[in-house]
């Protein structure tokens, strides 16, 4: 089965469904890259603050599939932000995955309170992708206010915006300002992993009644149905598992339609709390680590 692809506004093709890593160990990594691409996800988003990009690169040369068609997608960590130093943070990172070329590099959070130090970075992504170093460029975690400012001095329209999204929380005003600007939405924890893995106080959306029916009149899981919903509402996502039957069971989307009314019902579900950090919270102080050498 051959996934089918969103266009980014440099009209660089990218797998509507592709596999995160994030928490991922390091040496369940390379198993767990190896089973999603015998699978066929063909794009794999991971970070150098994940800590497991070299494992990704190895993961990718252990399971024969060529190069060329793979998405790979990694993210510049805050603390690498400043021209000379985001450009060093893509030999980081491309030295860890062992590859020439980057298909995605992206900004991870903005910085609020340094936005000079965000436009320097992202001033050193547009260089990288002069330079043909990397084939698209973006953003991660973006607010409009944060896509607002970046807009009025960048030269390049970020190719996507990777923000959290599951039924629990939506996030219409920055998918909105997104598609406004030609910007692709990724969503993170699709599934809504931050509401179970943290023990969220508003519950699993694996286990909620409206998304359990709809799974049922299908023959679908929950999960199957989430994905689904996002692919039909025209987002990008990147769901997690180390477990080779969830894997597989996130890959098999593409052969249901969910109506009108079914994903109204799940629009519904939002109930407009965060499960990841804060976005303008987001400071060196708090958040910023050293990121390794390749
Ligand atoms: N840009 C950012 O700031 C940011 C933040 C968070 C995540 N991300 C990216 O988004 C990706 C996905 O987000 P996420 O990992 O937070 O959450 P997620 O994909 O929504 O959920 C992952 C969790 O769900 C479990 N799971 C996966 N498939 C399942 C299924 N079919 N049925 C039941 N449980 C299932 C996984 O368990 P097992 O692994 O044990 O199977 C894991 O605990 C990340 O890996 C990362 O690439 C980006």
């Amino acid at each position: 089965m051959k996934v089918p692809t969103v266009k980014l506004n440099n009209d660089v093709e990218m797998p509507a469904l592709g596999f995160g890593v994030f928490q991922t160990p390091p040496d369940e990594t390379i198993t767990a890259v190896e089973v999603a691409l015998e699978t066929g996800y063909r794009h794999i988003d991971t970070a150098a603050a994940y800590g497991n990009e070299r494992e990704v690169g190895e993961g990718l040369r252990r399971s024969g599939v060529a190069r060329n068609e793979v998405f790979v997608e990694t993210k510049v960590w805050i603390s690498d932000y400043g021209y000379d130093e985001t450009l060093h943070a893509f030999d980081k990172s491309a030295g860890k995955l062992g590859l020439e070329q980057l298909d995605l590099f992206i900004l991870h959070q903005a910085l609020p309170g340094e936005f000079g130090k965000t436009l320097e970075a992202y001033r050193a992504l547009e260089q990288l992708l002069a330079d043909g170093k990397v084939r698209a460029i973006g953003v991660s975690n973006f607010m409009e206010s944060h896509l607002t400012q970046l807009l009025e001095v960048a030269s390049v329209v970020p190719a996507v915006n990777q923000i959290e999204v599951h039924p629990y929380f939506r996030q219409p005003g920055v998918i909105a300002a997104d598609a406004a600007a030609g910007v692709v939405t990724q969503a993170w924890s699709p599934i809504g992993g931050i509401t179970f893995y943290r023990d969220g106080s508003h519950g699993s959306t694996l286990q909620d009644p409206v998304i359990g029916a709809i799974a049922l009149a299908h023959g679908k899981s929950a999960a199957q149905v989430m994905l689904r919903w996002h692919v039909q509402e025209g987002r990008q996502v990147i769901p997690k598992s180390v477990t080779p039957s969830r894997i597989a069971e996130n890959f098999d989307i593409f052969d249901f339609e969910l109506s009108g009314e079914e994903i109204a019902a799940i629009d519904a579900l939002d109930t407009g709390v965060r499960g990841g950090a804060e976005p303008e919270a987001i400071t060196l102080e708090a958040f910023g680590r050293e990121i390794p050498e390749a």
